[in-house]
């Protein structure tokens, strides 16, 4: 008979456990919320109170519900607390020692049959389990930031986990309102083993003064439709938090390079600049709870008063020919095409397709030639025999249509690039209305150096055979509010152009973890996508 559980306790009240409570004693379970001193307790509360609040205020929650609510929640500092409640879980700081002596009180106190979880994202649970007389009720049950709000919860199970628990907590999980995905015991589980690669890359190309914090984050939210760029979401998640996470990917994974915290996020950890709940971590939320994403827009930039109309000729650029075609109706007559390069201001080249040198010999000296292609373009300035007058300009489109998404354009400039071709690029882009971000003239600039590695670890884990294809989309989309999962959106965007994308990023910077997954090139080969709309095995 499936298990009834009416109490629960949450050990920790930080942002994921004052989350947590949240979320039992929204569907009607009696909590006792246990943190170490009466400070944590009322910070804890407060936050509980303040995120009832809001959804009082949007209308989700009447004031009664609210109290009835926060009725059910009562605030202890003693473990003998927890002697009587069905099921525990644990959500104190991501440091092993820690978390094992709250596992071994919490066996000591509860009784025999209760469940006791933890809310580790990247810690061993099987070690958790054996440091307690009970491991055949120990378990994961993670859930994601904001607790109350993100639907995903990973329910972990171990080798000597017992029958009938893992299933027991995923009817639970049905209860709360969350969709569930069960998973085996390894470092990060689905979710935050994709994402923290991910993140990590993204500390990492802004350390190195890559791009701009603001231009690495409006890239992703555009480009791909995230509803967070990384470096916003580092913030919301806690950078001591992710700098634990990856320090234990690192040593309990792969020893992938990737995985090691960047040095900006271990320098920023000992600043103690940890994003949001210290009001400062890669944005500053001192005076407005929100960072504002600076891309440049049509609309948001609006400096562009300079100047005439410009002439632009397309060569060989399907993609470019039709934004420009789309756009006749709002960029007047700021912009004017030309069939005839000979005649125009900026020549936007597919440099896959055609050779920048030929192009060059036949249009004016001071033409701006805008490179397409995402491969360094200093290679196409060199070709083209005048380098200061080159530029990238690479268009992406969202794989998804979201509120946020939309075309974007990535300005690249080599080191032989004048800055006046870098500002005839970005007056193009304004006139168009397309987002532009600016960044160093690297393969892939930040979307695919960002992106397609992340997709391609997606491919990986499911050639493991770790999750299958919905476990995977759905940890992203339900834990992480991507808006179609990796799998979903490699499809979208084309197997065989990851593939390419891949080939290009692994050879420029020879990291084994880059090079594209084998389940990957097969099915470019067999000319297959990789989520079939058959039930087609792989
Ligand atoms: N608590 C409760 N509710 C919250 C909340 C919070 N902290 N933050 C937002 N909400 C609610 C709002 O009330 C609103 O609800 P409504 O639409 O019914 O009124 C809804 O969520 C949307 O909020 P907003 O309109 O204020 O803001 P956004 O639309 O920008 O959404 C977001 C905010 C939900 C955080 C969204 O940006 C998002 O999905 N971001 C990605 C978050 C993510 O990736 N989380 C996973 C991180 S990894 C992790 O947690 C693993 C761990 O191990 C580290």
């Amino acid at each position: 008979m499936a298990r009834v559980f009416r109490s629960v306790g949450v050990v920790g009240l930080g942002t994921m456990g004052a989350g947590i409570v949240e979320v039992f004693a929204r569907h009607g379970l009696e909590v006792v919320a246990l943190d170490m001193d009466r400070a944590a307790l009322e910070r804890g509360h407060g936050a509980l109170r303040a995120s009832t609040d809001r959804a009082v205020k949007r209308g989700r929650l009447t004031a009664a519900e609210q109290q009835v609510l926060l009725e059910r929640v009562r605030l202890s500092t003693a473990y003998q607390d927890l002697a009587d409640v069905d099921l525990v879980v644990e959500a104190v700081s991501e440091r092993f020692d820690l978390k094992q002596r709250v596992f071994v009180e919490l066996d000591r106190v509860c009784r025999t049959d209760a469940i006791l979880a933890t809310n580790t994202s990247s810690l061993s649970v099987t070690e958790l389990a054996v440091a307690t007389q009970r491991p055949q009720h120990v378990i994961g049950l993670h859930f994601f930031n904001p607790a109350p709000v993100m639907r995903l919860v990973e329910v972990v199970d171990t080798p000597l986990t017992a029958p009938g628990v893992v299933a027991d907590v995923v009817d639970l999980c049905g209860r709360l309102g969350k969709v569930p995905v069960a998973v085996g015991d390894r470092a990060g589980f689905v979710a935050n083993a994709l994402l923290f690669g991910y993140l990590n890359q993204a500390v990492s190309m802004y350390e190195s003064g890559y791009a701009s914090r603001e231009d690495i984050d409006t890239a992703m939210t555009v480009a791909c439709g995230l509803p967070m760029g990384p470096l916003a979401l580092l913030d919301l998640i806690g950078l001591d938090t992710a700098y634990q996470i990856l320090e234990s990917l690192y040593q309990r994974g792969t020893r992938d390079r990737r995985y090691a915290p960047a040095p900006l996020l271990t320098r920023m950890v000992t600043a103690g600049l940890l994003g949001r709940k210290t009001g400062r971590g890669f944005y500053d939320y001192s005076a407005d709870s929100r960072p504002e994403p600076s891309g440049d827009t049509a609309q948001g930039a609006g400096s562009d008063r300079s100047g005439g109309a410009i002439r632009v000729a397309v060569v060989e650029d399907d993609r470019w020919a039709r934004l420009i075609e789309q756009s006749e109706g709002t960029r007047g007559e700021a912009l004017v095409v030309t069939a005839e390069p000979a005649g125009a201001d900026v020549v936007i080249v597919n440099d896959d397709q055609v050779s920048v040198a030929t192009v060059a010999t036949t249009v004016g000296e001071r033409t701006v030639l805008a490179v397409t292609s995402s491969r360094p373009v200093v290679e196409a300035a060199v070709a083209s025999a005048r380098p200061s007058t080159v530029v990238g300009m690479r268009l992406h489109e969202p794989p998804v249509e979201t509120s946020g998404s939309g075309r974007l354009v990535e300005i690249v400039g080599s080191v032989l690039t004048e800055q006046s071709t870098v500002q005839m690029a970005r007056r193009v882009a304004e006139r168009l209305g397309v987002t532009a971000v600016h960044c160093g003239d690297r393969v892939g600039g930040i979307v695919q150096a960002l992106l397609f590695p992340h997709l391609n670890d997606a491919v990986r884990m499911l050639e493991a055979g770790y999750a299958t294809a919905d476990d995977i989309d759905h940890a992203m989309t339900l834990g992480c509010g991507y808006p179609i999962g990796p799998l979903t959106m490699l499809d979208r965007i084309g197997p065989a152009v990851v593939l390419r994308g891949l080939e290009e990023l692994y050879g420029e910077l020879r990291e084994p973890s880059l090079a594209p997954a084998p389940l990957l090139a097969r099915l470019v080969t067999a000319g297959r996508p990789i989520r079939p709309d058959s039930s087609g095995a792989f």
